[in-house]
């Protein structure tokens, strides 16, 4: 085990659900194995399951196991043993004491006497609970000055809705002690992006408007919504996708070089990115932004058929399953550069990349050169790759070839890449919240999103239709292509 760990309580509300399943207890797991939990640390999942400690590391035995690598069989036994469970109803209150049956009890008792320990509430629950939780845990006296929670997205459905959020939660805990997970922070290459911007010289001088004709930040996805309508109808792809993960693309890839590499200084950076977007509003709505929603196509189903969850409702027909946007920066280095957002559900390919377009060259001496280009991979096969123009070898007339210089981090580092929540949940147990949205963040966002919201909620037409297994509906193409430019289509 590592020096530097402490021994910490992990209460995870929501503790059975998709999330922890897939991806919180995995990644734990991983910690554990990479020595970077204390032994003494326990993993407390909450939920209304009624399960024992016993249930609920069958659960986990069943359905983790398979997912990661257990070359020890006793290393895996350990792992359980961390792991216990307590049924909690929040919602019902403490009333001082008449609380039978809402488990908050049972939960201060499995605590009590580790008040030196940090304590850690995970809330994978929908948003409308993280006050409840916070204020019944705060009457159950279990909020104790080593404790922090963590909020999972989305943190509200409006800016209005986010900021109650932030108000219940910050009534029991303060700032510093409260992490927004945007899980997109903890992926490699996201963080990669500030080291090769701030740890490289030759990047930062031609990393503006002199330089660079636009940006595009895509999130594409092969999955649908299967049974996740219930969720999904209230969301779109703008909440789901936009709001949180793009927005903290866009502010990295735009924000100026912070002064350190510390929490306040990067989070200050991003926010300002964040105030300086251009705000889309009323009539302008239709022309910089698209919305879509997939309809059937061969074997995949549409939106509105998606298996597994309720019938339709009303709601479901406007919902936008892919967008796209054209955004702008006010400020002296981005004036005039777009950055063209885009994200969709049962696209062709899964892949989230970052590219950036230079600008030709000011003045050409030899024909058919085409722009540099910058791309960044996120996901699958992380790497970043620069498209420079070359000369096609040969006697004769100098033809030119644009050609990758390519860097793949799993051919350049062969360590395993973490996954993003092994990151996070890491810097949750170390106290270090650089990698978490700031409030005044995620209202910044909001306040960019909300008039986006208001306007198609007020338009009469639903969202263009794409086939599933497609790029998106014709309007996203036209968005870059009444400007002759695309969307960077290559290297599926
Ligand atoms: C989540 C969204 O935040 O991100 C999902 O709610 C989406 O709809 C997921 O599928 C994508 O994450 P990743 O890491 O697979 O790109």
């Amino acid at each position: 085990v590592h020096a530097d760990v402490h021994t910490a309580d992990l209460v995870v509300f929501g503790g059975t659900g998709d999330l922890s399943m897939r991806k919180l207890l995995p990644a734990l797991y991983h910690s554990d194995r990479d020595g970077r939990l204390a032994p003494e640390t326990r993993v407390i999942a909450l939920s209304r399951g009624g399960l024992t400690d016993a249930d609920f590391r069958g659960k986990v035995d069943a359905e983790v196991r398979d997912s990661v690598p257990v070359d020890d069989p006793a290393m895996w036994q350990r792992f359980l043993g961390r792991l216990h469970h307590v049924s909690v109803d929040v919602g019902g209150g403490i009333h001082g004491g008449t609380d039978e049956g809402t488990g908050w009890k049972t939960l201060a008792g499995l605590l009590a006497g580790h008040e030196d320990r940090d304590r850690i509430f995970y809330l994978a629950s929908p948003p409308r609970t993280f006050g409840p939780f916070c204020r019944e845990a705060h009457e159950a006296g279990l909020v104790t000055p080593r404790s922090r929670v963590v909020l999972e997205k989305p943190l509200g459905n409006d800016l209005a809705s986010a900021r109650r959020i932030n108000d219940e939660v910050g009534a029991i805990f303060d700032e510093r002690q409260i992490f927004r997970i945007d899980h997109y922070l903890g992926k490699e290459t996201v963080q990669n992006l500030l080291v090769l911007r701030f740890a490289n010289a030759f990047l930062e001088p031609v990393w503006n408007s002199l330089w660079i004709d636009h940006v595009q930040i895509t999130a594409a996805e092969t999955v649908g919504t299967p049974g996740r309508r219930g969720y999904y109808d209230h969301a779109g792809a703008l909440r789901d996708m936009v709001q949180n993960h793009l927005l903290q693309l866009l502010t990295l890839t735009a924000m100026e070089p912070p002064a350190r590499n510390d929490r306040e200084a990067i989070r200050d950076e991003k926010v300002k990115v964040l105030r300086a977007l251009r705000l889309i509003a009323g009539g302008e709505v239709d022309r910089f932004t698209v919305r879509g929603q997939y309809t059937g196509a061969g074997d995949l189903p549409g939106y509105l058929d998606e298996p597994g969850s309720t019938p339709p409702t009303e709601l479901s027909s406007r919902v936008e399953t892919f967008t796209a946007i054209r955004a702008e920066i006010r400020n002296w280095r981005w004036a005039g550069v777009p950055f063209y957002l885009r994200t969709g559900k049962r696209m062709p390919y899964r892949r989230s990349e970052i590219v950036v377009q230079f600008k030709d060259v000011p003045h050409a001496i030899f024909p058919g050169g085409t722009p540099n280009r910058l791309v960044l991979r996120l996901q699958p096969d992380e790497g970043i790759r620069l498209h420079i123009m070359a000369k096609e070898p040969g006697a004769g007339e100098v033809a030119l070839k644009p050609v990758p210089m390519s860097l793949s981090f799993g051919e350049t580092f062969t360590a395993r890449v973490p996954e993003a929540y092994e990151r996070l949940l890491g810097d949750v147990l170390a106290g270090n919240p650089t990698l978490f949205m700031r409030r005044d963040e995620v209202e910044a966002a909001w306040r960019w999103i909300d008039p986006i919201l208001d306007a198609w909620k007020a338009a009469a037409g639903l969202p263009e239709p794409y086939p599933a297994g497609t790029t998106g509906p014709a309007g996203a193409h036209e968005l870059l292509g009444r400007s002759g430019r695309a969307w960077h289509e290559e290297e599926a």
